[in-house]
């Protein structure tokens, strides 16, 4: 059943370039985006109004992503909110606005009551999910599917990467329908359909990552810092930390830390930093470099070409589309939670307190 692999989490990570492979395949011929689901609905994208994204936890995180791709390529607003705040914070809806919802179970009450109230508003709504026939997908106008196939651990691995997947896939299709333009689709589109390569390069360097989280070993926190796209990365990346490993760890705007958390950092601090925006990598820089000054330890994940010997533990991640390098980082973000929680001698497939589907409210 775990294929090999001592848990089911294992097995989950180790799958995420087949079934990346899969969702791409799903919705691109060749190098064509072609998601006919769209195509039978009656809507305008134009004549959409604002647009929201809702989710909970990891799938929070993808509609964070997608909000930031909407932002930047299509001329609509939009907001990204957690279901559980979206559903009693009188969000504006009418006939004009478009929810998009991403849940792996398809079944998370707070998402499907969101859901719910946008339809009575009269929305149009996308389901993202992961299981086919599940509630979501029979309240929802449109449901297009990840394939990531079944997740068993709590802690949402593959069906996380395949939605951020689909989500960019989705965006460029609505920006094309939109005659929206994109800045290096070629790339973007190419760097996607070479994602599994890319997924399978950071899983070969598993080794290397199981020997940098052994800085995590008797921590009690861990900091995680990026700036732009980083920062989506360092959510998920602090919120499998302490959900598997229960090593309490919290995620920062690079150039917030100076305004508060820094207070915080003292020596032998774990800071997992993120620096693969190109535009802010020397900024985030600067900002672990006053954390190495007040004796922290570093975790530096970067694409970045030359980076100084004075840090100590540097994952080089391969230069593809900015937009896209959130999907390596967060396998390497992953197996750092991962081995931190196996040392710590967790369960890691039932965390203590997490429900794999929360159903209740
Ligand atoms: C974290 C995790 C949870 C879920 C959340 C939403 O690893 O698994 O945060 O992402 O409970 O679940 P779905 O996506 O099923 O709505």
């Amino acid at each position: 059943q775990k294929g090999g692999y001592d848990t089911f989490m294992e097995k989950e990570i180790h799958e995420q370039p087949y079934v990346i492979h899969e969702t791409l395949r799903m919705y691109m011929d060749h190098t064509q985006i072609k998601i006919d689901e769209l195509d039978k609905m009656d809507w305008h994208f134009e004549d959409f109004n604002r647009v929201y994204f809702i989710g909970c936890g990891t799938a929070y995180h993808a509609c964070l992503y997608a909000q930031y791709l909407f932002d930047k390529w299509l001329n609509i607003p939009s907001f990204c909110m957690p279901a559980s705040e979206f559903r009693y914070g009188d969000p504006k809806l009418d006939k004009k606005s478009l929810c998009i919802l991403v849940s792996q179970s398809g079944e998370t009450a707070d998402t499907l009551a969101a859901l719910k109230m946008a339809k009575e508003k009269g929305s149009k709504s996308i389901a993202i999910t992961n299981v086919l026939g599940s509630t979501i997908s029979r309240l929802a106008d449109v449901t297009l599917y990840t394939c990531a196939g079944p997740e068993i651990a709590v802690a949402s691995t593959k069906a996380y990467t395949t939605q951020l997947v689909l989500l960019c896939v989705l965006m460029i299709q609505l920006a094309q329908k939109m005659n929206c333009s994109i800045l290096d689709v070629d790339s973007l589109l190419q760097d996607l359909q070479n994602m599994d390569v890319h997924v399978e390069k950071i899983l070969s360097q598993k080794e290397l990552i199981k020997d940098f989280s052994s800085l995590l070993k008797n921590k009690k926190d861990a900091y995680f810092i990026g700036r732009q796209l980083d920062y989506v990365s360092v959510l998920e990346g602090a919120l499998k930390l302490k959900e598997i490993s229960y090593i309490h760890a919290d995620a920062y705007y690079a150039g917030e830390l100076k305004h508060g958390p820094i207070a915080l950092i003292e020596k032998g601090s774990v800071v997992i930093a993120l620096a693969m925006q190109e535009n802010v990598a020397e900024k985030t820089l600067s900002n672990i470099e006053e954390t190495m000054a007040r004796g922290a330890h570093v975790i530096l994940i970067t694409s970045m070409q030359k980076v100084s010997s004075d840090y100590d533990h540097v994952f080089k991640i391969d230069n593809i589309h900015p937009y896209l390098s959130l999907i390596p980082v967060t396998i390497v973000l992953q197996l750092i939670a991962y081995y931190a929680a196996l040392q710590n001698e967790c369960d890691v497939d039932k965390p203590r307190n997490l429900a794999k589907s929360v159903t209740v409210e």
